[in-house]
């Protein structure tokens, strides 16, 4: 495959048994239409969501935007909207804006994990590029733990971690109505009623409010998650975990790591960063990483 195209189950559609008869690839496809140092540009630039495709395809490339057109209709047949991301993520919703190449719906059902979710990508956040993560996560929750998700969305990390474990309790916090309206739509979809609740505000008011305390706290919002630790810690039991999202530099690893314990010591909780891995890209050098972290003791 010369392009990395992530569908959300992780799988690509079945071969259509007249592809042979077709292009078999986007690089093949464009090889007498573009110059061929742009082909090489487009690597990065595909996501699918439900039967939405995302492209990332920069103003120079725009010539090409037609027979990409083209090439999806043939090779991704499930495929109903063609969205151009004109801008990056952004906001406190972490929204993009996007120009319609082909179609017009833009409200789809993404499935992972046997789980589907309702999702608007012009309202809310959702990307299919983590379901691997979320998988991680889940896996690690242990029967009747208690789990708090902030920066829900519209409830991946909750609903995929009430699908494949069993926890007692998830409650997911999330400040974009819109994507509380789909949260709530999404506990229904995978029947998590009695398990995942969705609360709508800003972790910064609703997290004190809470009952008791948690055994994970999973802060998926890398882009300012350092002015948020200290709101997971206040609801962390002890012997509990949090996931600390963060975008960093390469070179800026253990730098992180170093932040994070000396946040947690300042607070008087021990704790250590028992792993970290990197999962995802964002910029040349700059990726996502998650931190795995352990608090041993909480302050009385
Ligand atoms: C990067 S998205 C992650 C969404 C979801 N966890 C997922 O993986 O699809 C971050 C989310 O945090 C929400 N958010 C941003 N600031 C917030 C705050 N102060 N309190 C609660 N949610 C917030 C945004 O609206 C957005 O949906």
């Amino acid at each position: 495959m010369i392009l990395s195209i992530t569908q959300e189950n992780g799988k690509y559609p079945k071969p259509d048994p007249f592809m042979r008869m077709r292009p078999g690839n986007l690089k093949e496809y464009l090889k007498d239409r573009a110059r061929k140092e742009d082909v090489g540009e487009l690597r990065r630039g595909f996501e699918i969501i439900g039967d939405i495709m995302i492209i990332d395809l920069p103003d120079h490339l725009l010539y090409l935007k037609d027979d990409i057109v083209e090439w999806v209709k043939m090779k991704h047949r499930h495929i109903k909207t063609i969205l151009r991301k004109t801008g990056e993520t952004k906001g406190e919703y972490r929204i993009a804006e996007y120009e319609i190449l082909y179609g017009s719906d833009t409200e789809t059902v993404a499935r992972e994990h046997r789980c589907r979710f309702r999702v608007d990508v012009r309202k809310a956040y959702y990307s299919s590029k983590l379901s691997g993560e979320r998988e991680r996560i889940a896996r690690k929750v242990r029967e009747g733990e208690r789990v708090l998700v902030m920066f829900a969305g519209v409830g991946p990390y909750a609903i995929v971690i009430a699908r494949l474990s069993e926890p007692s309790e998830v409650i997911g916090i999330e400040l974009n109505p819109e994507a509380v309206r789909y949260f709530q739509e999404n506990i229904k979809l995978n029947k998590v009623e009695g398990v995942v609740k969705a609360i709508q505000g800003d972790v910064r008011q609703e997290v004190p409010k809470l009952d008791g305390k948690f055994d994970r706290v999973v802060m998926p919002a890398p882009y300012n998650a350092d002015e948020f630790l200290h709101l997971a810690l206040l609801k962390t039991k002890s012997r509990g975990y949090i996931h600390f999202y963060t975008f960093a530099g390469e070179e800026e690893v253990e730098d992180r790591k170093r932040w994070i314990l000396h946040e947690i010591e300042k607070r008087g909780f021990s704790g250590f960063v028992e792993s970290f891995r990197e999962c995802g890209n964002f910029a040349p050098r700059v990726n996502r990483y998650v931190f795995d972290i352990f608090i041993s003791e909480v302050p009385l």
